[in-house]
């Protein structure tokens, strides 16, 4: 198993060219299966995730042809479709069930592995198998797969989502659109890479309106058109170099990504004293001397403080100037990093969901192991900045989000070497 060698500390400049969002590229990738025609799509990030689900796709019968350098794909429908998603592909990728809703509405019948959980969390499907059993389908839960099938097609609805679900949401989208009649869905999650999906879908002639913050109206259509679709950046990705920069005193310009798109992190870090400029496709972003403590993060859904970047700021937290509290509110396990970080010298205290995170640390190198893919990179971020030598181990598990992350980091300035 790979892993990362590190030498602290650095302090970052340059340039870094932000990659195709991870969880843009993944509902519009399952979203394809609802077409007949070829469909091309642009900027995929070059991570194992996205690999995983074009093997899926392969699996049910789509004809892939991925470009040299892995950033596009085109693919198209093979006679022999298939309706059965394997375990052995959904169980390293939660997102493989963004399957099902596709599935159902095109050919009205799936056989998909539920996804199982992951170290943060159970993640259940329920919301999703609610929504769509609302659309007309009808489902069995048997050895660990979904057993589904609608009579015909699926039939639109009114629906009021009781907890916003970013997956929940992206799967009934992707169904409505070749349901019989008008979906309205209430209470979505409204995440830049949801908009991501419907900008794409409805490049391809879907029928699909915002009429409130989190509501979206779906006119269910025959057929869609072929599409060629360049996916959003990563904004998480992006925000993770903004933290980087600002907890290594550097200074970087951060390129292709619209800067709107992580306004409450950028709002955060120029509270803790960062400098920052923004222009249409790029932010420029200088790390204080000194870095103020925050109280109370919360995360919550968007447009609020994201989940994903939690273990990241947890990090910066740690080298700020006082006490500072984050508090987990999406997933019930997001705080494997604490014990890592300790490892390095950090002292933090967690009760249930709430983390409290004393300043002042500086961070002795240490031997590391990584858990999910947002601690994992938080752990790069804190060995950056760490006196000495630190080894991450289990980098598969950052592979699995961040394109070639350690070459990006060299170029800024970091001492960090991946060995195999
Ligand atoms: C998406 O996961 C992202 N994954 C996650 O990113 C991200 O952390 C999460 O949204 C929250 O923003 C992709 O987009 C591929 P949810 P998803 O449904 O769709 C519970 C990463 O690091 N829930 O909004 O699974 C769920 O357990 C990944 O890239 C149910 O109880 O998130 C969680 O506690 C990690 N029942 C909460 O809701 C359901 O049917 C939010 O989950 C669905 C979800």
């Amino acid at each position: 198993m790979d892993k990362f060698l590190i030498k602290g500390p650095c302090k970052i400049k340059g340039n870094v060219y932000v990659s195709g969002s991870k969880n843009a590229a993944l509902p519009i990738l399952a979203s394809t299966l609802l077409f007949d025609q070829t469909v091309k799509i642009k900027n995929l990030p070059r991570v194992k995730d996205i690999e995983t689900m074009l093997n899926l796709l392969k699996s049910l019968g789509s004809i892939i042809k991925l470009s040299k350098n892995k950033k596009s794909v085109i693919i198209t429908k093979s006679k022999n479709k298939k309706v059965f998603a394997s375990y052995s592909l959904v169980k390293t990728m939660r997102a493989g069930i963004l399957v099902l809703g596709p599935l159902i509405a095109k050919y009205h019948k799936a056989i998909t592995s539920l996804p199982g959980g992951c170290l943060i969390g159970a993640r259940p499907v329920n919301y999703h198998l609610s929504t769509l059993k609302r659309l007309g389908m009808k489902y069995q839960i048997r050895k660990g797969y979904i057993h589904a099938n609608s009579k015909g097609k699926l039939k639109g609805t009114k629906i009021k989502f009781s907890n916003i679900s970013v997956g929940a949401t992206e799967n009934s989208i992707i169904a409505a659109c070749l349901a019989k009649g008008k979906t309205i869905l209430k209470n979505c999650a409204i995440e830049p890479e949801i908009k991501d999906l419907t900008k794409f879908l409805s490049s391809a002639g879907a029928k699909i309106k915002w009429t409130g913050k989190r509501t979206v109206e779906i006119e269910g259509i025959n057929s869609l058109n072929s599409a060629s679709y360049s996916v959003m950046s990563d904004r998480i990705e992006a925000g993770t170099f903004c933290i980087a920069a600002c907890i290594t005193r550097g200074n970087i310009v951060i390129k292709n990504i619209d800067p709107k798109v992580i306004q409450t992190e950028l709002n955060l870090l120029k509270k803790m004293g960062a400098k920052i400029k923004k222009s249409k496709n790029e932010i420029y972003i200088k790390g204080p001397k000194k870095l103020k403590s925050l109280n109370n993060i919360e995360t919550k859904e968007y447009p609020n403080f994201p989940t994903d970047l939690q273990a990241q700021l947890m990090v910066l937290l740690c080298r700020s100037d006082g006490r500072s509290t984050i508090t987990e509110n999406i997933f019930e396990n997001r705080f494997m990093h604490v014990a890592e970080l300790r490892r390095l010298g950090a002292k933090i205290s967690v009760k249930e969901n709430k983390a409290i995170i004393e300043g002042g640390t500086s961070f002795q190198g240490a031997e590391l192991m990584s858990s999910d893919l947002r601690a994992s990179v938080a752990l790069v971020l804190a060995a950056m900045v760490a006196y000495g030598k630190s080894t991450i181990n289990r980098i598969y598990h950052l592979d699995r989000g961040y394109e070639k992350i350690e070459n990006k980091l060299r170029k800024v300035g970091v001492n960090i070497k991946r060995i195999s």
